[in-house]
């Protein structure tokens, strides 16, 4: 139990030495450390069985090394991801099977697997340190500062790190009042996609009238192929905790809720567990830090639906109501949960709190960009050879983080554009790649920082395939209230869908533009108001795309499959005849063992079956 700061800088005491090996400063431990990644991402690629197959070795063979589970380091695509400290050794795809060669040599030896070590695609060059590669080199982390470095499940670790010390400050030493000040005068803009000044957020929940408020953190994270916020919560939940009491005390709340969607198992037992851990500290619960603060968090789960991510519709579904948007103002500031004056905020915006309040804030508006400081996280992924997710410093360009972090496009390509902002958000060219990346920059392109989905796209992605999939998207999701959102987006689907078949005419981008911007008119919530954007800015950047699906009925990156030409090449064709049999629509003609077959525009449904079954890579599609 903790009673004062000397009980917390007790324990982080006596766990320092551990970090401090992990970190590679003075006053290390001694003796082997094995962080094994149980992050989402590795966790399916059964990082717990080379967990358990490593401590099960440790012990058989009476190694002098400890095995920690760690949350995700960003390089999930190279998972299940072993750090070796000290020596800061990074093994990629480890194996159960692995385990035992890792054990003898490394640890028995104090050689390393060279075979397990990552391979930089371009030079070919095995690297050993986790440092230095080059997807973590341009990196700055602060959100996910102890993410991959701690045993998120045990609050000891996070104490280590100096966690709980600015809760414990705040309540020791600081006014409310300076609090907000502090987050204010950090320029800390809020994470969760529309980027509202997080400090001027707490002032209007501080000073809003009545007894009782709440804090509520949205870990909903909607938006397709996003994971920032998940792995926040995986590698380091007392991070989020430690600040939504820290804006307890600044609003003057005395209860918090997480809202979290089920499909976040990891995350939801991760957070589970570290609300427990904190209350049996005393660190949430009542007289914290014996003081009069009493703070308390409880988890609200969603059921995953888009929508419920908006504010409004948040803090209904959390009171156990429909997850519909409603109209603002009221905003929560002053009419949230159950009718409560309510802070909202997103999972990263917490993270950097605690951060915030011990640095300072001017160390944190030293990062970034004048109206955008701090650092963001986003998740990379797409046609570039280094996915995951990675944190840099706003101001970043995207050429930076696409070629430089990234690693650059596969298979020798043409970069053709990066989709950033999820179903919010639009493409942006090449040449625009040297923008710094900051809320207006993106916002001035047609896009949008949303809540850090990165998407690169190359030359063999089609932008116009890539509007629909977005507008599909905001289309199942919408919930249907308001007519511009709910048909709008159904007309401007339906006219995508023509397009992508061959049957669009000229007239329909000016329909497009023009259902774009009632759509985005008269929408009640965000999810309308911002909907139509893949479609603009793909418009707006890659109009000569659309319009040879118009006139040419061709799909420049070969992804429409009703505009493909299946086609022989009568070089390579040995005349097996294989193909013909495959081909249900009998489009297909030839002599077997004669001339080379041919196929019948005219009949052939595009299913290519044939293509698949040729042996010869005879047939290719133009
Ligand atoms: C359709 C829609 C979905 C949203 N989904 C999320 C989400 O998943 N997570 C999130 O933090 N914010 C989401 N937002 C933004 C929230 O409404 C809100 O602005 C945000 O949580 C506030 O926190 P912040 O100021 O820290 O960014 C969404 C907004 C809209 C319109
Ligand atoms: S804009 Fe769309 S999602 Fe938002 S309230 Fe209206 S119908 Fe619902
Ligand atoms: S694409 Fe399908 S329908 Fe067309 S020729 Fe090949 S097998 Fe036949
Ligand atoms: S399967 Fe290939 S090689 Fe055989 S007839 Fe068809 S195109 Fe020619
Ligand atoms: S989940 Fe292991 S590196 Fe991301």
């Amino acid at each position: 139990m903790i009673n004062g700061l000397n009980d917390l800088i007790d324990i982080r005491k006596k766990r320092l030495p551990d970090i401090n090996a992990r970190r590679e400063k003075p006053g290390a431990a001694p003796g082997w450390q094995v962080l094994v990644c149980t992050g989402t991402g590795c966790t399916s690629s059964a990082s717990h069985q080379v967990r358990e197959e490593l401590a099960r070795q440790v012990q058989l063979k009476k190694v002098q090394a400890r095995v920690f589970r760690t949350g995700c380091f960003g390089f999930c695509k190279m998972g299940p991801l072993v750090v070796i400290y000290p020596g800061q050794t990074l093994y990629c795809l480890v194996k159960k099977e692995d385990v035992a060669e890792i054990v003898e040599k490394h640890l028995l030896e104090g050689q390393v697997v060279e075979r397990l070590l990552y391979e930089e695609p371009a030079s070919g060059e095995r690297k050993r340190r986790l440092s230095d590669i080059r997807f973590f080199r341009a990196q700055h982390r602060v959100a996910l500062r102890n993410c991959g470095l701690i045993n998120p499940e045990d609050i000891t670790e996070y104490i280590a790190c100096e966690g709980y010390f600015a809760l414990a400050d705040v309540l020791l030493n600081w006014t409310p009042v300076q609090v907000v000040d502090a987050i204010k005068r950090s320029g800390l803009r809020g994470r969760g996609g529309a980027g509202f000044p997080t400090g001027r957020k707490w002032e209007l929940a501080a000073a809003a009238e009545g007894p009782v408020k709440y804090v509520v953190c949205n870990a909903d994270e909607g938006d397709p192929g996003a994971f920032m916020d998940r792995s926040i919560l995986e590698g380091d939940p007392h991070s989020v905790l430690e600040a939504m009491a820290i804006a307890g005390y600044a609003i003057g709340a005395r209860e918090g809720y997480i809202y979290v969607r089920a499909e976040y198992p990891i995350a939801v037992d991760r957070l589970e567990r570290a609300i427990a851990q904190a209350r049996q500290y005393g660190l949430l619960g009542r007289r914290i830090f014996n003081t009069n603060f009493d703070f308390d968090i409880d988890l609200r789960l969603g059921a995953g639906a888009f929508v419920c991510g908006e504010e409004t519709a948040l803090l209904r579904s959390a009171a156990g109501e429909r997850g519909e948007p409603r109209p603002r103002p009221p905003y929560p500031a002053q009419c949230g949960l159950w009718g409560k004056p309510t802070l909202l905020n997103n999972v990263e915006t917490y993270a950097n709190v605690p951060v915030i309040i011990r640095e300072g804030p001017a160390w944190f508006a030293s990062l970034g960009t004048e109206n955008s400081r701090g650092t963001k996280v986003f998740s990379l992924a797409g046609k570039v050879l280094n996915t995951g997710l990675i944190e840099v410093p706003m101001g970043t360009t995207l050429r930076t983080v696409v070629f430089d972090i990234g690693g650059g496009i596969p298979e020798g390509r043409q970069f053709k554009a990066v989709q950033t902002g999820g179903p919010s958000g639009g493409c942006i060219p090449e040449r625009y790649l040297d923008t710094p990346i900051d809320y207006e920059s993106l916002k001035q392109l047609g896009s949008m920082m949303g809540s850090g989905g990165m998407i690169v796209l190359d030359e063999t992605d089609c932008v116009v395939d890539i509007a629909k999939f977005y507008l599909q998207f905001s289309q199942d999701e919408s919930c249907g209230q308001c007519t511009p959102c709910r048909v709008g987006t159904r007309r401007m689907l339906e006219i995508l869908e023509r397009i992508t078949q061959g049957k669009g005419e000229m007239e329909d981008l000016n329909e497009l533009e023009e259902l774009s911007r009632e759509v985005m008119d008269a929408s009640l919530c965000g999810l309308g108001q911002t909907a139509p954007n893949p479609v603009l800015s793909t418009l707006k950047y890659f109009r000569d795309e659309y319009e040879a699906h118009i006139r040419d009925k061709r799909c420049p990156a070969g992804v429409c499959r009703a505009l493909l030409d299946y086609v022989i090449d009568e070089e390579k064709c040995v005349a097996c005849g294989l193909c013909a049999r495959e081909c249900v629509a009998k489009a297909i003609m030839g002599e077997k063992k004669g001339k080379p077959y041919f196929i019948d525009r005219q009949k052939c449904l595009k299913c290519g079956a044939c293509l698949a079954r040729c042996p010869k890579g005879a047939i290719y599609t133009a």
